[in-house]
């Protein structure tokens, strides 16, 4: 079938939905769960094809839902006539009485697009635990397709429970990987929680819709209050807090698979004082991303799963401080790596962030902040400028996934002196550092640290050339922190750029041999 035959026979079936199909609103529409659960409950038929419901048609249904059961919704909405108005709506209202109005603007713009998402635009998925929610249409100045369909569940406990425990003295946050069970989380003061988005273009959109299957409650069984969905936090650009020390999260049925989804925990008592707080993930460049701390902290948290992906931080532009913290933001501040100004841009940024977990706490002042996951960025040496690499998982307690190897590059087209210091590291059980440079792929610094031969801490080497190396190795656990600061030299004759390297390399073995 040619698409302009489909074209025309989807406008068939969109025009022969018989009005006779459309009851009229006499109040009120109660929907209340079948003998048989198994049984669908259709508005207004079953019918394959969309009923059309006319101008002006208005009408509340109300999905009465018993303690502890819950209802799933499948519902279509689509406007037949091509109107960018917004008078057209679906509102559908939850048991916790919050509204959520349906974009078919939106749905509508993207549908012309592609002429087989007409058949699937306009269908959204809803669960409701009791009381129960409402539906609410009101098509105004154009007709529009309507329908839903209802089916309960008579036990929202899931069988399987992750468990965990989170405190003030914990660096790294407890972040879940899965959705698809029950999560309880205790605190040793109260419960905060952020949602972070998938980074996957193809998870957001109505995919990222599914979050409203996943309940937070406030205590610890599915009889406490809740607090909303997962969508509605992720939207709130809030932490959610609990008043208790436990939060109980579950998926409602139907199962839905929402693998690309983080929800994270921490314990209140670090986060108390943030008020805008979310979770930030991307392809690449993220959108840039802006904080207002003026009034109170404002914050975000970044997940890379093992700590293979990291930030690049590349400007903050605005006012105030920004702390970053590998983990999550402490009050002891043992975790925090850096603080950054818009002063910092020149000289300091862009800088590599490792660990599984980045938070991000802006303070005093209103900033733009730019990072980006393309990390040759950050590897790639374009200018004078100071930083610093860190092992992975430094200061968050975090072991090795993988038996314990790390090795980063740092490189540049053209020559510039490398002077770095190491300022801290372990290199107890067996671990070893290797920092190497080498100008045009010759070696011309090259050592490697170990129990044997410690380092001195904080003391400054160089050497002129196009790469620096960096390997650790080490059984599972070990940090390592190393400052390190490039300026380009013009080509100089390469015995000139060698000879600091060769005093070390002298120093070097009078210090073995004495
Ligand atoms: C609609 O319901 C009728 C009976 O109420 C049933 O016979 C029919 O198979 C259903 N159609 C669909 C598409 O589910
Ligand atoms: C629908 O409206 C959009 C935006 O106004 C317009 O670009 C498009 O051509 C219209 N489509 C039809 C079929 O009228
Ligand atoms: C529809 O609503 C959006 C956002 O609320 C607004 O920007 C837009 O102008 C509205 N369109 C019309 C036609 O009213
Ligand atoms: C949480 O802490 C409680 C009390 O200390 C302990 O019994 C429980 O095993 C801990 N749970 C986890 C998952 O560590
Ligand atoms: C929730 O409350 C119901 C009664 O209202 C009770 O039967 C059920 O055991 C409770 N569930 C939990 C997990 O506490
Ligand atoms: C931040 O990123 C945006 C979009 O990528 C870019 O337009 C802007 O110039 C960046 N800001 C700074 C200060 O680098
Ligand atoms: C230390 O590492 C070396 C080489 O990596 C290995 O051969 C040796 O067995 C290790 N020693 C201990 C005590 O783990
Ligand atoms: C490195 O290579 C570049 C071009 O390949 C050359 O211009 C430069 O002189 C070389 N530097 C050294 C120190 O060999
Ligand atoms: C190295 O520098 C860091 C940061 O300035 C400092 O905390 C540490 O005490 C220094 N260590 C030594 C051995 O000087
Ligand atoms: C790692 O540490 C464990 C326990 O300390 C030890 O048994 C093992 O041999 C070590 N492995 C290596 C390769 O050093």
């Amino acid at each position: 079938m040619s698409s302009h035959n489909l074209f025309g026979f989807i406008l068939i079936i969109l025009h022969g939905a018989g009005a006779a199909d459309v009851p009229e609103c006499t109040g009120t529409v109660q929907f209340n769960p079948p003998k048989n659960l198994d049984t669908l409950i259709w508005y207004p038929t079953n019918s394959s094809v969309v009923p059309t419901f006319p101008m002006n048609y208005e009408c509340l249904y109300q999905i009465n839902v018993p303690q502890g059961w819950s209802s799933y919704i499948e519902l279509k909405f689509l406007p037949t006539t091509n109107t960018t108005a917004n008078n057209s709506v679906v509102q559908v209202i939850d048991f916790n009485q919050r509204v959520e109005k349906l974009d078919f603007t939106l749905v509508y713009l993207e549908c012309t697009r592609c002429i087989f998402s007409i058949y699937y635009t306009g269908y959204d998925q809803f669960y409701f635990i009791a009381p129960g929610g409402r539906i609410k249409i009101s098509t105004k100045d154009t007709s529009a397709q309507f329908q839903f369909s209802v089916l309960w569940f008579s036990e929202i406990n899931p069988k399987d429970y992750d468990y965990a425990n989170v405190t003030g003295l914990d660096t790294q946050p407890y972040v879940t990987d899965h959705l698809f069970q029950g999560i309880q989380v205790t605190a040793e003061t109260r419960v905060s929680i952020i949602a972070i988005p998938s980074s996957d273009p193809s998870y957001r959109g109505s995919y990222m819709n599914k979050l409203r299957s996943i309940l937070i409650f406030d205590g610890p069984s599915v009889n406490s209050t809740c607090l909303g969905t997962a969508l509605q936090l992720l939207h709130s650009n809030r932490q959610y807090v609990t008043s208790g020390r436990v939060v109980t999260v579950i998926p409602l049925p139907k199962p839905t698979y929402l693998n690309n989804y983080q929800l994270m925990f921490q314990d209140f008592k670090n986060t108390k004082d943030i008020t805008e707080y979310r979770g930030v993930s991307c392809q690449g460049y993220c959108d840039p991303i802006i904080m207002d701390g003026s009034k109170s902290p404002s914050a975000f948290s970044t997940f890379s799963d093992s700590g293979f992906a990291n930030d690049c931080l590349m400007s903050v532009s605005g006012t105030g401080n920004l702390d970053v913290y590998y983990g999550g933001k402490t009050d002891s501040k043992s975790n925090l790596i850096a603080s950054y100004s818009e002063a910092s841009n020149e000289l300091m940024l862009p800088q590599l962030l490792r660990g599984v977990v980045r938070t991000y706490v802006l303070t005093g002042g209103i900033a733009t902040v730019n990072i980006t996951h393309n990390l040759e960025i950050c590897r790639s040496i374009k200018k004078n400028q100071k930083g610093f690499i860190t092992s992975p998982f430094y200061k968050t307690g975090i072991t090795f996934p993988w038996f314990g190897y790390d090795s980063i590059n740092v490189y540049s087209d053209t020559p510039y002196k490398y002077t770095f210091n190491i300022q801290d590291v372990d290199l107890s059980k067996n671990s070893s550092l290797q920092l190497s440079v080498f100008n045009n792929n010759s070696r011309v610094y090259d050592i490697v640290y170990n129990e044997i031969n410690l380092p001195s801490l904080n003391q400054s080497v160089n050497a002129v050339g196009t790469r620096w190396t960096i390997i650790y190795a080490c059984n599972k656990t070990g940090d390592y922190f190393i400052n390190y600061d490039v300026v380009k030299v013009n080509s100089a004759p390469s015995y000139l750029s060698n000879f600091p390297v060769t005093v070390l390399s002298i120093w070097m073995l009078l210090r073995i041999i004495f």
